[in-house]
């Protein structure tokens, strides 16, 4: 059975009095993990809200401390590292990982910001080694499937869009989830929020419908990749 991690990224709840102020993202990746369940088990459910509660930004003495070599780590050092530590537990035990975020300012919001810069840690999600020359980050995770689903108030964010270039959100997730371990990467984008019209009516639709496609398809090939690996440990 699969793990799934999510991190949901809007300040907004998925429910509210007034539902026009629901989160988009935030109901989208839930209708995916609901029509997971109707077919496949999960065996562990990992849920982060980082847009209600973000974890805190990292400062000197936290880099200091990543920086030290854990045997030479002070009580207080382990203590600064504690909360990263367990976010990067719950990458490693990830199968599937799942970033619901909106567009802020045309890219991450800050709290999904800062949740990154608390995994992307030397030694446990990078190694540095400057014989590889130019490029010396090398990711240590890896065979990680990353669905990324977002909601924007404009539109033409997609590759070709009218707005390709303005999109700060997607592609610096493709970039920085290296240190997820992620070597697959599939999309579902909401957009046309500010406009309210059925241009954003039939986005939020398409957002869903794919959203249900994935969770059948991501489902299955979860649970066979998992069945090989057993079947190649055992
Ligand atoms: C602080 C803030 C900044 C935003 N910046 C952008 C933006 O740069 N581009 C855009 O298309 N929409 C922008 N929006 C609109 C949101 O992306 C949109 O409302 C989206 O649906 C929010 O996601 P959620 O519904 O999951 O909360 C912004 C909204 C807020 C609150």
């Amino acid at each position: 059975m699969s793990t799934i991690l999510h991190i949901d990224a809007s300040i907004r709840a998925a429910s509210n009095p007034n539902p026009n102020h629901n989160s988009i993202s935030k109901n989208i990746a839930h209708h995916f993990i609901q029509t997971w369940k109707t077919r496949y088990a999960i065996g562990e459910y990992i849920y982060r809200d980082v847009g209600i509660n973000p974890p805190p930004f990292i400062t000197q003495e936290w880099m200091g401390a990543a920086f030290t070599p854990e045997q030479n780590r002070t009580a207080q050092q382990h203590d600064l590292l504690k909360l990263s530590d367990q976010l990067i537990a719950e990458i490693v035990a990830a199968d599937l990982i799942i970033i619901s975020s909106p567009m802020y300012n045309y890219g991450m919001p800050a709290q999904l910001k800062a949740w990154f810069d608390q995994i992307a840690r030397v030694n446990k999600t990078f190694d540095f080694d400057l014989t590889r020359g130019d490029f010396p980050l090398q990711p240590t995770l890896s065979g990680k499937t990353l669905l990324i689903i977002t909601s924007s108030g404009e539109f033409g964010f997609e590759q070709g869009g009218i707005r390709a270039q303005m999109n700060h959100l997607v592609p610096h997730l493709h970039t920085v989830s290296k240190y997820l371990g992620v070597d697959k990467i599939y999309e579902i984008a909401s957009e046309y929020q500010e406009f309210a019209d059925d241009r954003h009516r039939q986005s939020v639709a398409d957002a869903y419908a794919k959203a249900e496609q994935l969770a059948l398809e991501l489902g299955q090939e979860l649970e066979l990749m998992i069945e090989a690996n057993a079947v190649v440990l055992s």
